[in-house]
Order: structure tokens, then C-alpha cells, then sequence
């Protein structure tokens, strides 16, 4: 089987396809007030094309994990069918989802049943106003009855995604690990990247790995989990003597990109080799024009191979990519 291998050595076996660029929360670091102009509807891939894409990913590329993202990707109509397809290849993937948990009530036991492993869901702060303030929706119960209902439907280890924000929710970081820890899950703390649409990321307001470290260490006792890392992102911790752990992504302080093992789909057929791309390889238009499975993948093993060692924020000629996380996924 052919490999999705870069120039660098590494090779991606985890792809992770958005599903749509639309989300139905509003993140202030994430994306404006009055959303963003989403992309059109006969752009997007459908679920005959995405699951194709999916299936020679798996094949003939290597590809063994698949994460599906957004925006948000429960909003995508026919999620659950897409799952079970994939489910279904002759190559079955690892399947997980990151979402905002809206909805997750409802989709957590079809999801489950349609062959989805995991979850991991996004929510910055246990407190209503907070939530208000951060995301400009009033979705706190949502997102926890979704929690719930994912845990109940044996979607985990459920993992929790929280971003701080300095001055929003970033004295609030040990209450959320108390919260997690009494209902079994597994919280990361995650450093802001500049990929907010609005450009506004600076380094100044991001909340460090190394400050969220220090918060927590002056209510709990951390001591480094022996899980080797490998390339997940997350540096994981023992709290208090276990057996919960907190985990902390710093994508930005601490790049895990040389044992970086990804790959993206937008929701518009583009392959991304980085979150941080600044070119994209188009699938859409060769699928569209009827090119074969074995012209896709060959699009797919070139669109590798310039993939950059690292994300270069620290390099003062960095650029924000064109498109923000929401329409690359996250
Ligand atoms: P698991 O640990 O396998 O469950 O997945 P994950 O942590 O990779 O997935 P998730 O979608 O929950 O991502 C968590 C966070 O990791 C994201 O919000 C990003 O901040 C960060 N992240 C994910 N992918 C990348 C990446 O390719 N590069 C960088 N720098 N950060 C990433
Ligand atoms: N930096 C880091 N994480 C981000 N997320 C969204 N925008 C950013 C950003 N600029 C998080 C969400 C979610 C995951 C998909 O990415 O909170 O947990
Ligand atoms: Fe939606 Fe995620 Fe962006 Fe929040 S961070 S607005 S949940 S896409």
C-alpha cells in the first residue's frame, strides 16, 4: 500500500475531514459575531463523495484514524449515515468526532450505533454566563446533557477540549478539572493558535501551557502520566495520584509537529497537509470530472510532499492561513 509520506519522513495516517465550515455557536476566538460567509452548498462534498474519498484514504493510503470536524459536524445532515458507510469500508477506520456537543443528546446512541468509537467535546467554562459570553449562545445545558449522553452511549474515554482566555474564563481553569474529574472526563487544556478569523490572536493574550501548569499545580498535585505522548498532542497528567488525568496541548509553546502524523479534508474536497497550510490540493474538481481512484490517490501521495516541518508561528514572516479553523477544521 502506498504511504501519505512528506519530505520530512513523516507519514499521515490520521485524516481528519470537516464536514461543514457552519457551526451553530460563535466563539468570540474562533469567529464573529454575524458568522462568516460559508461556503456554498454545491461546493461542499456529498456524503457518496466524501465517503468514497474516505474509502481510498483507508485502502490505499494507510490511513487508519478518522476524525470528523467542522465547524460543527453535528449540524451536517446525514452524520449518522456517513458513519455507518464508513463503518462499513473494506478498510474500516478508527472513527471520532469533535464537536461543540449540541445536539450530541439526540445523536450520541445513533451515533454509536452507526460504528463512531469516540468523542471529544469543546466546552471552555461550567458557568452559564461565561458561556454566554464566550460562545454568544445560551447552549450551556445542551452541551452537558450531550456530554452525558456520549459517556452513556460508551463514546469514550469522553475528552473535553477547553480553550482559556485571559481575563475571560483563565481563572477558572481548576474547577473545570474538578468538574471533569467527577464525571470521568478526560479534560485538556488547549494553548489559542492564530486561526480566529477575525486575525486577532496575539501572543501576549494566549494563555500559556506553562501559566495553566502553574494554576493548577497550586490546588492539585500533577505528575506526569506515563502514557508515552507519541504524537497525540496532548501532554497528559496524574491529578492528586490518579487514577483522572488533565492533559495540556501546547501547540504553540511546546510544537508537536515533528512527530505530527495528520492529514486534512476540508469540507470542500481540499487536501491540507497542516492546520497551518498555506496551499491546498484540490480532490473536488478531478472527483467531479471522473478521475479514478487511482488518479485521487496519486493527488492525494503528491499533495504530501511539500508538507512543512513545522507550523512557524515563532518565525516573524508567519502568516495566518487564508482560511480560519472553522473551515479547516479543528
Ligand atoms: P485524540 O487525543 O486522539 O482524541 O485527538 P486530538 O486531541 O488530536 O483531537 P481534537 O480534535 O480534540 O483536537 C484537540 C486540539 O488539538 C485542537 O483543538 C487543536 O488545538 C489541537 N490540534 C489538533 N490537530 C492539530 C494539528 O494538526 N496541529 C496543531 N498544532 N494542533 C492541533
Ligand atoms: N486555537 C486553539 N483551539 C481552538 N479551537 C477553536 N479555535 C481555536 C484556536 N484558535 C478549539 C475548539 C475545539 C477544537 C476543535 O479547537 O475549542 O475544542
Ligand atoms: Fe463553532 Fe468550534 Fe468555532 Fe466555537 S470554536 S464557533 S464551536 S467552530
Amino acid at each position: 500500500m502506498a504511504a501519505l509520506r512528506d519530505g520530512h519522513g513523516r507519514v499521515a495516517t490520521d485524516l481528519r475531514v470537516s464536514l461543514t465550515d457552519r457551526c451553530n455557536l460563535r466563539c468570540s476566538y474562533c469567529m464573529p459575531a454575524e458568522g462568516l460567509d460559508w461556503l456554498p452548498d454545491a461546493t461542499l462534498l456529498t456524503d457518496d463523495e466524501l465517503v468514497r474519498l474516505i474509502d481510498i484514504a483507508t485502502r490505499m493510503l494507510g490511513v487508519t484514524e478518522v476524525r470528523f470536524t467542522g465547524g460543527e459536524p453535528l449540524v451536517r445532515k446525514g452524520l449518522v449515515g456517513i458513519v455507518e458507510r464508513v463503518a462499513g469500508l473494506e478498510q474500516a477506520p478508527e472513527m471520532s468526532l469533535t464537536t461543540n456537543g449540541i445536539g450530541l443528546s439526540r445523536l450520541a446512541a445513533p451515533l454509536a450505533a452507526a460504528g463512531l468509537d469516540r468523542v471529544n467535546v469543546s466546552l471552555d467554562t461550567i458557568r452559564a454566563d461565561t458561556f454566554e459570553q464566550i460562545t454568544r449562545r445560551r447552549r450551556l445545558d445542551d452541551v452537558l446533557a450531550g456530554l452525558a449522553a456520549a459517556q452513556q452511549a460508551g463514546l469514550g474515554p469522553v475528552k473535553v477540549n477547553a480553550v482559556l482566555l485571559r481575563g475571560v474564563n483563565d481563572d477558572q481553569a481548576p474547577e473545570l478539572v474538578d468538574w471533569a474529574l467527577a464525571h470521568g472526563y478526560q479534560l485538556r487544556f488547549i494553548e489559542q493558535m492564530p486561526l480566529d478569523a477575525q486575525h486577532g490572536w496575539s501572543r501576549e493574550q494566549m494563555v500559556t501551557a506553562d501559566e495553566i501548569f502553574h494554576a493548577l499545580s497550586a490546588r492539585f498535585r500533577l505528575s506526569p502520566a506515563s502514557e508515552p505522548r507519541g504524537s497525540a498532542p496532548a501532554e497528559l497528567f496524574t491529578v492528586d495520584g490518579g487514577p483522572g488525568t488533565v492533559g495540556v496541548i501546547a501547540s504553540v509553546t511546546r510544537p508537536f509537529c515533528g512527530d505530527c502524523d495528520r492529514v486534512r479534508l476540508t469540507a470542500d474536497g481540499q487536501v491540507r497537509d497542516c492546520l497551518f497550510a498555506r496551499t491546498e490540493s484540490d480532490l473536488l474538481t478531478p472527483l467531479r470530472a471522473g478521475a479514478s481512484d487511482d488518479e485521487l490517490a496519486e493527488r492525494w501521495i503528491r499533495a504530501m510532499r511539500g508538507k512543512a516541518a513545522g507550523h512557524g508561528i515563532d518565525d516573524p514572516r508567519f502568516l495566518q492561513p487564508d482560511r480560519p479553523m472553522s473551515a479547516i477544521g479543528g
